[in-house]
């Protein structure tokens, strides 16, 4: 909903592809989806330090990270995590505006949540990844033992348990992470990238 009203949008003077050649990159967001323990973050951090290794402009948006801050006053209902993920889109396609390689890792459990960020975005640039892992593999990971707080009805709405997760259907990138190594998916993703122009080849 729009509520404020006596604004008016003020464009940019500079063309998107004057600061491309400055930056040497095309902005891009890379939305990395799953269920908690899928390995979102764990891929998105190994990946973007090889990028920056290569020397691309990456940065990383974080589910729990930005919860302590941007999002603390968003919970689990399924109202807050849409929430949660409309202002992340909005802020990564301001990233990816600025020509950065934008990776964010949120569990982004709805579709229509999902797509409406790609809708923000210009063409071609929101790139969805699903990270895919089934309940059993992340149960069995349980690096926070928020799956086992969850069986025993500590943690209510908790994703892939008590709460939905709807899987992609059409992702750019699909990452089996049971059968894949980090360094493997962190690699197929970078390929992506470049295979599409948005980063320099080697
Ligand atoms: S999202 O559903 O709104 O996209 P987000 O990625 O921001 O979720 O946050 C998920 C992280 O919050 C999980 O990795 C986990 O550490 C923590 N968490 C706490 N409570 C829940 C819950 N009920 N369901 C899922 N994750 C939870």
């Amino acid at each position: 909903m729009q509520k404020s009203t006596n604004i008016t949008w003020h464009g940019a003077i500079v063309d998107p592809s004057e600061r491309q050649a400055v930056v040497g990159q095309k902005g891009a967001v890379v939305w990395l989806t799953g269920l908690s323990a899928s390995g979102k973050s764990t891929i998105a951090r190994r990946a973007e330090q090889l990028l920056l290794e290569r020397g691309a402009m990456v940065y990383v948006l974080d589910g729990d990270n930005i919860r302590f801050g941007l999002n603390k006053d968003l919970g689990f209902s399924p109202e807050d995590r849409t929430e949660n993920i409309r202002r992340i889109g909005e802020v990564a396609k301001l990233f990816a505006d600025a020509c950065v390689v934008t990776l964010t890792a949120f569990i982004s459990p709805y579709r229509a949540d999902r797509d409406k960020v790609r809708a923000l975005m210009p063409e071609g640039t929101f790139i969805e990844c699903y990270v895919e892992a089934s309940v059993a593999t992340c149960e069995a990971r349980d690096p926070k033992g928020l799956y086992k707080k969850a069986r025993a009805g500590q943690i209510p709405e908790f994703t892939g348990i008590s709460a939905p997760y709807e899987e992609p259907v059409a992702s750019e990138i699909v990452l089996p992470t049971a059968d894949q190594t980090v360094d493997e998916s962190a690699l197929a993703l970078i390929a992506f990238l470049q295979e599409k122009g948005f980063i320099k080849a080697l």
